[in-house]
């Protein structure tokens, strides 16, 4: 096991009607606060109203920032930093999902920095301050809600690209199952599928000695598997909204990352994806973690046939131990595409067109991943497998 420091300060609020309280939580942090969100959703289905009383129970006054929208864009977040800088806010609350509150990461990071936001992006100038934010969760998936990276796109050359910094951590996070009842069924899958590639990221590392945090990272893979289907068939299923809604933060909090060296290549690969077709992240992933798997297993099969076994039942076959490595992987490709996930290029009317652009731009700051260190060759070799 690695040396490690782990501290994760965002307090999380959990249950029922626990938005009412962002007044509250919020006012902690100063009196002006710039809010921030997505499309019009949260003004039709009284999310909106509920949060600006809070707040204005408070005293506090909002500037709003709305129409952040999913990969978000470097242009809005250029927006909100102005306005920060012109209102000289003290806070933002986010209320969304991960596209939403990653927009609100970078206008903090944004508005206590003299030069163009983009320079996080691209390693010119780390983050070094950040005004505090809040968010009120309304996806369970990115994990952005207690994590300290942020991804954003840059529409200038179509970049898709993240940074990070313990700052950016949010303050406080509310979470409230009931709100994401009313969530698409793709959009519900989608989320399942980056919370689960967030564990998998953790999991394939090359660290001896991590027992506790393997089983951990398999008991959040099998609860997420176990509640997927329910969550997808009963919308309005609490008990099982809240398992998802929980596994999502914790698969992205760090804590399953402790003492072990991640590769997230896939993570990286995928962004390329989302970058040019602007498809959801999460199904972006549920095309290419399989394929990253294909590609890589050989590379240690006894932690692909771990993962068979104790995540998929798999039964190992001390003779074959590859055929159960792979059984593993098909199983994984097969629960995305039960929850209506593509699983192939095809699947989501990609071509091959941007394979080699695609491979091009992933590496262009070295290779990718720490399970295997991808080069440009590799990862065009892995859109291929992803055909
Ligand atoms: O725009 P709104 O109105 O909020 O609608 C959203 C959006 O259209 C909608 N939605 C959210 N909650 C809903 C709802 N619709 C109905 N009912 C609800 N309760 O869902 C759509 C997708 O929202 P988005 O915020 O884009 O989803 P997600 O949370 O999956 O975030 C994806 C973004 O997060 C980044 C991804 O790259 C992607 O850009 N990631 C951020 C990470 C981080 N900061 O730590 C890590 C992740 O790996 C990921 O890369
Ligand atoms: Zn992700």
């Amino acid at each position: 096991m690695q040396d490690f420091v782990f501290q994760n300060s965002t307090k999380i609020i959990f249950g029922k009607d626990q938005e009412q309280v962002v007044g509250q939580e919020s006012v902690v942090y100063g009196k002006k606060l710039l809010l921030h969100y997505g499309g019009g959703r949260i003004k039709n289905n009284g999310l909106y109203d509920t949060v600006v009383k809070s707040l204005h129970d408070q005293g506090i006054e909002i500037v709003e920032l709305g129409g952040v929208k999913p990969n978000p864009r470097v242009s809005l977040v250029r927006e909100g930093i102005a306005l920060c800088k012109e209102h000289d806010i003290d806070f933002i609350l986010a209320v969304g999902g991960g596209s939403v509150i990653d927009s609100a990461k970078a206008i903090a990071a944004g508005a206590k920095y003299d030069g163009d936001v983009w320079d996080f992006f691209t390693g010119k100038e780390a983050v070094s301050d950040c005004l505090p934010i809040g968010v009120v969760l309304t996806i369970p998936a990115a994990g952005s809600e207690s994590s300290s990276g942020t991804v954003i796109t840059n529409e200038d050359g179509w970049y898709k690209r993240a940074t990070g910094h313990m700052k950016m951590r949010p303050q406080f996070a509310i979470l409230n199952p009931v709100l994401t009842y009313t969530l698409p069924s793709y959009q519900t899958a989608c989320g399942i599928t980056d919370m689960m590639a967030h564990i998998l990221e953790r999991y394939f590392t090359n660290e001896k000695n991590v027992e506790l945090t393997d089983r951990l990272c398999e008991a959040a893979l099998r609860t997420i598997i176990h509640n997927a289907h329910t969550v997808l068939e009963e919308p309005t299923n609490y008990a099982a909204r809240a398992e998802i809604m929980w596994s999502g933060t914790i698969a992205h909090n760090d804590l399953l990352g402790t003492g072990r060296i991640g590769d997230w290549g896939s993570h990286d690969i995928e962004h390329e994806l989302s970058g040019i077709y602007d498809i959801a992240h999460g199904a972006g992933l549920a095309i290419i973690f399989p394929a990253w798997m294909k590609y890589v297993y050989k590379h240690d099969v006894n932690r692909f046939v771990q993962f068979a076994n104790r995540v998929w039942d798999v039964e190992i076959d001390m003779n074959n131990p590859e055929k159960t490595a792979l059984a593993g992987i098909k199983k994984t490709e097969q629960f995305f595409s039960s929850i209506g996930m593509p699983v192939t290029m095809k699947e989501a009317e990609i071509g091959e067109e941007h394979f080699e652009e695609m491979a091009k731009k992933a590496t262009e700051r070295g290779p990718l991943g720490n399970f295997i260190k991808l080069y440009e060759p590799d990862v065009y070799q892995i859109y291929q497998l992803a055909k």
